[in-house]
């Protein structure tokens, strides 16, 4: 594979910055185009028809660029796109929702397992069919929790704001005794302390990051997958684009990945 291609990643947002930051930690030598379409987030109250539309102009935004993988970091448009952006790229496409209920079912000791998204991935029921497809005798319980994307668009994750939200909308979700709990969504991972801590700490969250780089590097690299070997190569730069507010983007890349990064600004549109 050529060394100039690049794995994209796209998002509604900011939230894909979750999976990101597992590319680039389980990948380091690899080439990053972040796309965020901060400027139509949430795509979780969108349409089915809205969610493809926005989804195929990142797609094809980021398809002007060599690519050697697409990763789809958001819950909502792989629900939606996953398999019409897989036939559509003759490179290899990812998806969030398989590798989040792998982890899931591989997690959970009593099989009771709830899930978390936004309207539309929970009213597609794609979690549930990829956990029962994985093993049929679960107990899966699905919530839409809509409140939650805002806060973390708007930096608001670490405010007493955010934290009587996340208590409010989880309550239907306290007495089903699950064991996990998916984050059905790349951007929970960031409120993920105020979920913990209203859930308790016997809920075990998924954030299905970890699973879906692993994923991708198996695809793209099934042989250094297995060793770990990134050597001798150097360490390029991530680039990342966003329809929306660049300063903002910015304010939270750099609190989540640690690193300082520089943001482009792109409509997206056209
Ligand atoms: C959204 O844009 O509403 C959330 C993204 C996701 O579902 O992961």
């Amino acid at each position: 594979m050529h060394r100039d291609q690049v794995i994209a990643i796209i998002d509604s947002g900011v939230g894909g910055l979750t999976v990101a930051k597992e590319v680039l930690r389980q990948l380091p030598h690899e080439k990053i185009l972040y796309v965020g379409d901060n400027a139509r987030c949430p795509y979780g109250s969108k349409t089915p028809e809205e969610i493809r539309a926005c989804s195929f102009q990142m797609i094809d935004y980021v398809a002007r660029t060599p690519l050697k993988a697409l990763v789809i970091a958001c819950n909502t448009a792989t629900a939606v796109v996953l398999e019409e952006a897989q036939a559509y790229l003759p490179h290899p496409v990812i998806g969030v929702i398989e590798p989040g209920a792998r982890a899931a079912v591989r997690e959970s000791k009593t099989g009771r397992i709830g899930v978390i998204g936004t309207e539309t991935t929970i009213r597609t029921q794609a979690y549930e069919r990829a956990l029962l497809r994985i093993q049929p005798e679960l107990y899966v319980r699905g919530l839409a929790c809509p409140g939650f994307v805002p806060l973390v668009e708007n930096h608001l994750a670490q405010t007493e704001e955010a934290y009587r939200i996340v208590k409010e909308t989880l309550q239907p979700l306290l007495a089903e005794e699950l064991d996990t709990l998916i984050l059905g969504c790349t951007h929970y991972p960031l409120l993920a302390p105020l979920i913990q801590e209203v859930m308790g700490n016997k809920v075990r969250l998924i954030n299905s990051a970890e699973e879906t780089a692993r994923e991708l590097a198996e695809q793209i690299f099934p042989a250094r997958a297995k060793t770990g070997d990134q050597s001798g190569e150097r360490m390029p730069e991530p680039v990342f684009v966003t329809s929306g507010d660049a300063e903002m983007f910015r304010l939270i890349a750099e609190e989540w990945l640690d690193r300082p990064v520089t943001v482009e600004h792109h409509s997206l549109a056209g």
